[in-house]
């Protein structure tokens, strides 16, 4: 029996926007075994950010259910959920979401220090060194570049090793040699750590990495091999 690290049954979210109600998640039902390198592909405005949000308990679905590791995540409190987001799951916004008044380095260590970990700041600073940010450690958002930033939020995503990452468009803001690195990075977690990698991206080369590419239309999705 296949073991799966997200379960999520017939989930449904709308937005209302002007007065209108927008259906963006309709009756999905998915799931992912643990290990799996999973692309989520669709046009802009096809829900990717939406499914990856819901998914990793960050927002709540209208209806409809989610299991994370056999945990029943939609009934939890922001008290269970917590410790979710800091430990289990890694996730990599469209927008960073740094903290401003922290350096590169303090953000990074930061999701580690919120679980006591003695090792954060060492962590932190070999994690800027693999995406060759070392020079940056004392930098504050502001003073660093989109793709620098990028790069950033995606070491403090990984500093816990979660089981799982949500990455929303992570090479979104980055030249190809940089974006390769950040495949590179994700591949190797996900070979050697058998981390559970969850992607919303537009990227060819970084889908034809993936076992398996969800993808979005309509609200609903249609599973295949090639984007
Ligand atoms: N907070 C919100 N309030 C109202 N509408 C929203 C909100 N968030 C998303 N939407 C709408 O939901 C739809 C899906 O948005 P979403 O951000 O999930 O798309 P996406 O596939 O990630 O697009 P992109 O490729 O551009 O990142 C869009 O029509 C968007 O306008
Ligand atoms: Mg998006």
């Amino acid at each position: 029996m296949v073991a799966h690290i997200i379960q999520a049954d017939k989930i449904s979210k709308h937005f209302t926007l002007g007065g209108r109600r927008v259906h963006v998640l309709n009756d999905i039902s998915l799931s992912v075994a643990v290990g799996e390198f999973v692309v989520v592909a669709g046009s802009s405005g096809s829900g990717k950010s939406t499914l990856l949000s819901v998914l990793s308990g960050l927002d709540k679905p209208d209806s409809g259910r989610i299991e994370l590791c056999s945990m029943d995540i939609t009934s939890f409190s922001e008290d269970q959920l917590a410790p979710i987001r800091n430990e289990l799951v890694g996730f990599v916004f469209q927008a960073f979401h740094l903290i401003p008044s922290l350096s590169a380095v303090e953000n990074i260590q930061f999701p580690a220090e919120l679980r006591k970990d003695k090792m954060a700041r060492e962590k932190a600073r070999e994690l800027l060194a693999k995406v060759g940010l070392s020079h940056r450690a004392g930098n504050f958002p502001s003073q660093m570049s989109g793709g620098e930033q990028q790069r950033v939020a995606i070491c403090r995503a990984l500093i816990n090793e979660p089981k799982i990452v949500f990455a929303d468009e992570p090479t979104g803001n980055l030249d190809s040699e940089n974006s390769e690195g950040i495949v590179e990075l994700l591949c190797k977690l996900n070979a050697e750590l058998n981390t559970t990698l969850v992607i919303a991206t537009h990227s060819h080369s970084l889908a034809a990495r993936a076992g398996r590419i969800i993808h979005l239309c309509d609200g609903a999705v249609e599973e295949g091999l090639g984007m």
